[in-house]
């Protein structure tokens, strides 16, 4: 028998083309007050938060939260080029993100995949660095609407994760990644998949991972430390239904964590 493992529930806001360095700073200073200002119970067995804000304002936002202590913060950009450096024109490296004092990436968001066209290859070449550089991706997964209605959802997601982790070629690597399973169709719609139906994919992940944890060496029991987060119109009012399944490792979350209240009322709900 394995012994389970706690993983840590991870509360992310995903920021998106939203926030100024004014009120960005503002936003991660109220949510770092709130988040200091709620029970310590709220600390056991941990919990930890993290920032995605804009990329004007990762240096800013990831220099307030360096001395916060009530909680582990992980602050990120939004997406990275592959390449070190060059001539990529409004683009952003691994080390450009290090520089600023973050530590974390999104990666394959399906605004990246289906507005900016990035494709599978792109983003596993993104994962790599990141990993490399020792920055947690946070790779993101999840189907459209009409690939839903097709049952289609466990191939598109399937195939998603592994592109995206294709070039992680050992166990340990595969170990520092964080997946995001956010149906398209439920971002920024208001229309959350229920848990029920949030957990099966999430539980399929899981299994997933097993496998490709075996394929690198690894045992397929390291998928357990693996935290998946759910993303799609999480909301202080379904966050603790979506949290309590048992996949369901914490949140990305777009248009509630704009608002102090709202995100602290999910982090709340993750308890
Ligand atoms: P939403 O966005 O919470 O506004 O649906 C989630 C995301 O895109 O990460």
């Amino acid at each position: 028998m394995t012994e389970p493992v706690n993983r840590t529930p991870l509360i992310a806001g995903n920021w998106k083309m939203n926030t100024t360095l004014e009120s960005g700073v503002a936003l991660a200073k109220n949510i770092l007050e709130g988040v200091a200002a709620i029970d310590a119970g709220f600390s056991t067995p941990g919990w930890e938060i993290a920032f995605y804000p804009p990329a004007t304002s990762l240096a800013l936002v990831a220099d307030l939260c360096a001395g916060f202590d009530a909680c582990d913060v992980l602050v990120g950009a939004q997406n990275m080029h592959a390449e070190d450096s060059g001539a990529f024109t409004g683009e952003i490296s691994a080390e450009m993100v290090l520089s600023c004092g973050a530590g974390s990436v999104l990666l394959g968001h399906s605004e990246r995949r289906h507005v900016f066209n990035e494709t599978d290859a792109e983003i596993g070449a993104k994962v790599k660095a990141a990993v490399d550089a020792a920055i947690t991706p946070v790779l993101c997964v999840g189907e459209k609407l009409e690939e839903r209605d097709a049952d289609k959802t466990m191939e598109v997601v399937a195939h998603q994760l592994e592109a995206g982790i294709e070039g992680l070629t050992e166990a340990e690597q595969l170990k520092t990644v964080i997946v995001a399973y956010e149906p398209v169709w439920a971002i920024g719609t208001g229309r959350t998949a229920s848990p029920a139906q949030a957990q099966e994919v999430h539980g399929f992940l899981r299994k997933e991972l097993g496998k490709a944890f075996e394929k690198r060496g690894g045992k397929a029991e390291d998928r357990e430390t693996i935290r998946i987060l759910y993303g799609g119109s999480v909301k202080p009012d379904n966050a603790s239904e979506l949290l309590g399944e048992t996949d369901i490792d914490g949140a990305l979350v777009g248009g509630a964590s704009l608002d102090a209240q709202s995100f602290l009322g999910i982090c709340e709900g993750s308890n």
